[in-house]
């Protein structure tokens, strides 16, 4: 496969995974069109064409030739300068790899990640939010993340990833979309009786069970093994990162009981809280391989060979049932 085989592959699985569905999709990219055009032409010249075509804008190729084949990529959850040394030294001693694949954007991904956090507003209206109220919960939050994010020294491991002559891409919310329909699958289309069958049910998947022997496992940090799950939601997997605190409030009142998420910061758990709902912590950065070991596996299938590292939780998957079936747990 070539740099640019990996990449539309990647937004092929993205699209497929997306909470907004294929629909969804398209109209957003609409959306983007037509604010494009409306543009006066010295705003054009500005404009990110790509975001005419790839709706995740944090997921890039960001360093490299996208002709270049590859048969070997190195992929983790973040890749900083130490990763691409890393990289480089493998190299050095044999492992010729051609790519570097990092969960968590870096460059102009990094900086434009709030522009992938409307899919949530989405999501949070198939809950039963209504959709303008979900947007109006945003309207505060996007901006919000811009402003983080914006003083950020986007550019170092790409920066690296140049020095050393190493192509570099991300893939963020395309692996998140991909963690969350499985996740989804699992947790949306059944009922629990209490959060402790919730937990019980993670704790199944060999990520999870992974990450609890690193002691980063699943926990609850609103609501107890006991208490009663009601409508069981996967609500923060996807969508760049954290959502408005406000979300529980509005999610309590659609009749949603339990939301399980990759991480929460004290804000959300408060919020959770006084809003009775149970908030179900998966971890993150297993979470976060979750997306990703369903696109390895895909690339591994194409005989491109995979290293993994910087905290990615390796699981292959032959098949069955959610990919659960004849699942093996692996850490090389
Ligand atoms: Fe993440």
């Amino acid at each position: 496969m070539t740099i640019k085989d990996i990449y539309d592959l990647a937004i092929k699985m993205g699209v497929d995974a997306d909470p907004r569905g294929q629909d969804g999709v398209k109209k957003h990219l609409e959306r983007i069109k037509n604010r494009f055009e409306d543009l006066p032409t010295s705003k054009k010249e500005e404009f990110d064409m790509e975001t005419l075509e790839n709706p995740y804008s944090d997921t890039r190729i960001l360093f490299g030739d996208p002709t270049t084949n590859v048969e070997k990529v190195i992929t983790g959850i973040d890749f900083d300068t130490g990763e691409v040394v890393l990289t480089d030294r493998l190299n050095e001693k044999g492992e010729n790899i051609h790519l570097m694949i990092a969960h968590h954007p870096a460059g102009g991904a990094l900086s434009s990640l709030h522009e992938v956090m409307d899919l949530q507003v989405d999501m949070l209206a198939t809950y039963g939010v209504p959709i303008n109220v979900a947007e109006g919960l945003f309207r505060e939050r996007i901006p919000q993340v811009k402003r983080r994010f914006g003083p950020v020294n986007h550019y170092r491991s790409v920066d690296a990833a140049r020095l050393l002559n190493i192509p570099l891409m991300c893939i963020h919310t395309v692996w998140d979309n991909m963690g969350w329909r499985y996740m989804r699958d699992i947790f949306e289309t059944r009922e629990f009786d209490t959060v402790g069958d919730v937990m019980h049910e993670i704790k199944k998947i060999p990520e999870y069970a992974q990450a609890i022997k690193f002691k980063a496992g699943p926990d609850i940090f609103s609501g107890s093994e006991k208490g009663r799950a009601g409508k069981v939601v996967v609500g923060g997997f996807t969508g760049g990162t954290e959502a408005a605190k406000e979300i529980y409030e509005r999610m309590s009142h659609a009749g949603v009981g339990t939301v399980i998420t990759m991480h929460a910061g004290d804000e959300h758990r408060d919020e959770a809280k006084k809003h009775h709902i149970n908030l179900v912590v998966a971890g993150h950065m297993v979470s976060d391989s979750i997306g990703a070991n369903l696109f390895l596996d895909e690339l591994e299938a194409r005989a491109v060979s995979v290293i993994p590292a910087s905290g990615l939780i390796r699981v292959k998957r032959n098949g069955g049932e959610n990919g659960r079936v004849g699942s093996k747990r692996k850490r090389n």
